[in-house]
């Protein structure tokens, strides 16, 4: 695998092969982040949620390495076979293929380039790296390998034919000389027929049957006369936040224009939209209910699909984020006085990550607006986005919000 008599690769080695871990993740994530509004499956939406921000997370160790290294540029000298194979990870057409091309054969190939890497690098001189992949990336690799070795049945019965896909990915990988390049070269696999391009998902799935939501008979229970009815409304409203979720995640993957920081940090915000929905998850079921049984307010995604991607971030991180802080705040404090601990816990941490939500919509709602040439001030958009929202939302909460009532 391009070592020497040593059986060790020199530093320029390491830093081709860094280069090609860091950009193969960054593919996954990113292939992830435009899947995850089209994938039904609840239990592969929250998981391919955490694996986005863990698949960043690697690629910002990566990149902080390879600095180290005085490679500045990561995609720099990336060969046009690695190009090809994450243009068209994106081409998968059902979770099936999502699951099997990414986890199965990237995450797969990946991880055992991680655990080759420890051996073939001099580790007594390049501790950094071997701490990197070893402490914070290795684990990480596995268990998401884990997991879609043990979720796949249950996809792969349900989309037949999954088949071509993964072996047509796994094809230009081996045509590229695998992970680390240095494997013999192979002339790409045929392309299987009927694989246009789905992403972005106008439209955010769920399980066939499962219940919509239906605006009309949203009314929220008065917090004090009803706060046991208040309580459910509130959580299943948190379950939503799996809209939020989809949104960003679709944002990231329509702006790859972006600086990397920006990509890292929109990554972690719609995991916490994951964390958000889990929470109400976990106290929907301690109340007594599946999420089955939760209406599914996937109107949300559907019409900010709608804008274009920087209309949607501006609308989310300075106008929605914010309007719902004064809420978050009455929540607490009202299942404090009634000795509600633990749903006064969960909307703690919701308040706390929604200050770094607003702090990064401030960051980065004025270099989107420069990046995508918009004329318009962040106040300007923020305006104008508001204005929309109220005509368009289907969420009572939300305009409730706008207006300060909470
Ligand atoms: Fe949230
Ligand atoms: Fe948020």
């Amino acid at each position: 695998m391009g070592a020497d008599r040593s059986g060790k690769i020199g530093i320029e080695q390491n830093v081709a092969f860094l280069k090609r871990y860091a950009f193969l993740e960054r593919a996954c994530m990113r292939t992830l982040a435009g899947w995850l509004a089209g994938v039904p499956e609840w239990e592969a939406k929250n998981m391919i949620g955490l694996h986005i921000w863990e698949s960043a997370t690697a690629v910002d160790a990566l990149h902080g390495r390879l600095r180290e290294l005085r490679a500045h540029q990561p995609e720099r000298g990336i060969s046009d076979g690695l190009r090809a194979l994450a243009a068209e990870l994106d081409h998968a057409q059902t979770s099936a293929e999502v699951i099997a091309s990414v986890y199965l054969v990237v995450k797969t190939a990946l991880l055992e380039a991680y655990r080759a890497h420890l051996d073939l690098t001099w580790e007594d001189f390049d501790n950094p790296t071997v701490k990197i992949i070893s402490e914070q990336i290795v684990g990480l690799a596995e268990a998401q390998v884990a997991w879609a070795i043990q979720f796949f049945p249950e996809v792969s019965a349900r989309y037949p034919g999954w088949e071509a896909w993964r072996d047509y990915i796994a094809g230009l990988l081996v045509a590229d000389g695998g992970v680390t390049g240095t494997q013999l070269h192979l002339a790409a696999p045929a392309r299987p027929e009927g694989h246009a391009l789905l992403l972005p998902w106008k439209e955010c799935q769920r399980m066939p049957g499962w219940p919509v939501f239906d605006p009309s008979t949203d009314i929220e229970p008065d917090r004090e006369a009803e706060p046991e009815a208040h309580r459910l409304w509130r959580f299943k409203h948190y379950l939503n936040e799996m809209t939020a979720a989809e949104t960003l995640a679709s944002v990231l993957w329509m702006t790859p224009e972006m600086p990397w920081e920006y990509q890292l940090n929109v990554a972690r915000h719609q995991w916490d939209e994951i964390r958000h929905s889990q929470l109400g998850q976990t106290r929907i079921q301690q109340l007594g209910l599946q999420v089955a049984d939760v209406p599914q307010v996937v109107q949300i995604y559907n019409v900010m699909m709608t804008l274009p991607a920087v209309d949607q971030y501006a609308l989310l991180t300075t106008v929605i984020e914010p309007n719902g802080m004064p809420e978050k705040v009455t929540n607490r404090e009202h299942w404090e006085a009634i000795d509600d601990e633990i749903s006064a816990a969960a909307v703690s941490y919701d308040w706390s990550d929604e200050n770094f939500h607003i702090r990064w919509g401030q960051k980065w709602t004025p270099v989107l607006l420069e990046t995508y040439g918009y004329s318009e001030t962040p106040e300007e958009i923020k305006a104008r986005t508001e204005a929309w929202m109220l005509e368009h939302t289907p969420v009572k909460m939300q305009v409730k919000m706008a207006q300060g009532d909470y």
